[in-house]
């Protein structure tokens, strides 16, 4: 069996999502399990070389890690003939540049979302990604969960019949900082470092729910700032721009409708961070990041409203948990491997740039449905 080596350039591993989930628990998983194997029976290595503005910071990772390559130059980087992919998770309003030189120095592209943070620079990067030729990604993460897995088999299984409705709760209380250091980034909450919560997690709901429900074809959104004062990683005090919660209704083809709730100023009574609750015809789910519940039309309670008496039933337990029935790999590493093998045949990602320009593209017009109060349409995208 051959092995085959693919240079990948990270940018943005100092970072909170950069260093966990992509360089530790996807990159440096797969070598630690000897590379993946692609349809012909070649194992796939990557090798990292690792990109940061701060030498020390890199240097200290690259040492830990055992890697042997990094560098604090991208252009030193780019110019790497062995490296054929970058990839990019640095804070979001620093991307565009970054990913329009890759593109330009011939590199296949795979990048954290929201791509960039406005709908013309998503686009720019769309058409300068197709003229290249090469093939590019967009991390979509959720759809490889294993709650959302057992969604995608429901409705594939056609357990709904026709789908009604979707109710998308996502949140917890992210501490201000003074009392309690914050678990999120600071630049998260300044609306001029590319933050905001609209920004940051709509791009994922536009995903989940056009591939695993319905396109969205319009919203109604209003974004706010619950929470004005925060304190960062320094301990100063600092005035917070940005939407930290945001409620939107959407309309999905097909006549679905969705509704979002999602706030960094909640406190959690729900099984997970994040939860949808699809209504359809013949049941209804409740699918997690790990977990997904069903009722089906059969096992289906008749409650009757009566405040005046204590209510017989046990909701909550009425639900039946759908079975693992296969083994869940880590979602980003799944992503990953899925890409570098898209990458290394050179073959199209489904999850491509056009697709994380649509993120953009529903959290821009959100933002703007709040600005407006009303109702937007979402076009079809022209890239
Ligand atoms: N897929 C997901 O679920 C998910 C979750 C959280 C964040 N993200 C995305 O990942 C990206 C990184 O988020 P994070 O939470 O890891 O942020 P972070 O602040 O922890 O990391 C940011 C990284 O960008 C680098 N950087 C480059 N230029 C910078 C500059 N001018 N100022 C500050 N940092 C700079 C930092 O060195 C660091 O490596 C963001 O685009 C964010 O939207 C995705």
């Amino acid at each position: 069996m051959s092995r085959r080596s693919i240079g990948i350039i990270m940018n943005g591993v100092t970072g909170r999502m950069g260093y966990r989930q992509h360089l530790i628990r996807s990159i440096l998983a797969i070598r630690e399990q000897g590379g993946f194997e692609l349809p012909d029976g070649t194992r796939l290595w990557p090798e990292p070389l690792l990109v940061g503005r701060d030498e020390q910071r890199v240097r200290a990772i690259a040492d830990r890690h055992g890697i042997d390559r990094w560098t604090t130059s991208l252009p030193e980087a780019l110019a790497e003939p062995d490296m054929q992919v970058y990839f990019d998770a640095q804070l979001t309003h620093v991307r565009e540049k970054a990913l329009l030189a890759a593109i330009d120095a011939g590199k296949h592209v795979y990048t954290e979302k929201p791509v960039a943070d406005s709908l013309d620079g998503a686009l720019r990067l769309a058409r300068a990604a197709r003229d290249a030729g090469i093939t590019h990604g967009v991390v979509q993460d959720k759809l490889f969960l294993p709650g959302l897995l057992k969604l995608r088999r429901l409705i594939e299984g056609d357990f709904f019949g026709r789908i009604l409705s979707v109710r998308l709760e996502f949140g917890y209380w992210v501490f201000e900082g003074d009392w309690q250091p914050a678990q999120r980034p600071s630049w998260n909450y300044r609306t001029a470092d590319g933050g905001g919560i609209v920004l940051d997690m709509f791009p994922h709901w536009r995903y989940l729910l056009e591939h695993l429900i319905a396109p969205v074809e319009s919203i109604y959104s209003h974004a706010v700032t619950n929470i004005p004062r925060r304190w960062d990683e320094q301990g100063s005090e600092y005035a917070a721009t940005a939407d930290d919660s945001a409620f939107a209704i959407l309309e999905l083809a097909g006549g679905v409708t969705a509704q979002v709730s999602a706030s960094w100023a909640t406190r959690v009574n729900r099984e997970e961070l994040l939860e949808l609750h699809v209504d359809g015809v013949r049941g209804s789910a409740v699918a997690g990041l790990r977990n997904c519940r069903i009722q089906e039309r059969a096992m289906t309670p008749r409650p009757v409203w009566n405040p005046d008496v204590p209510s017989p039933h046990r909701f909550l337990e009425q639900w039946a948990e759908v079975p693992d029935n296969t083994e869940f790999d880590n979602g980003f590493k799944a992503e990953w491997e899925m890409f570098l093998r898209a990458a290394y045949l050179g073959e199209p990602f489904p999850y491509d740039l056009v697709d994380g320009a649509k993120g953009v593209q529903l959290a821009q017009i959100a933002l703007e449905s709040g600005r407006t109060g009303r109702r937007l349409p979402v076009p079809a995208l022209e890239v």
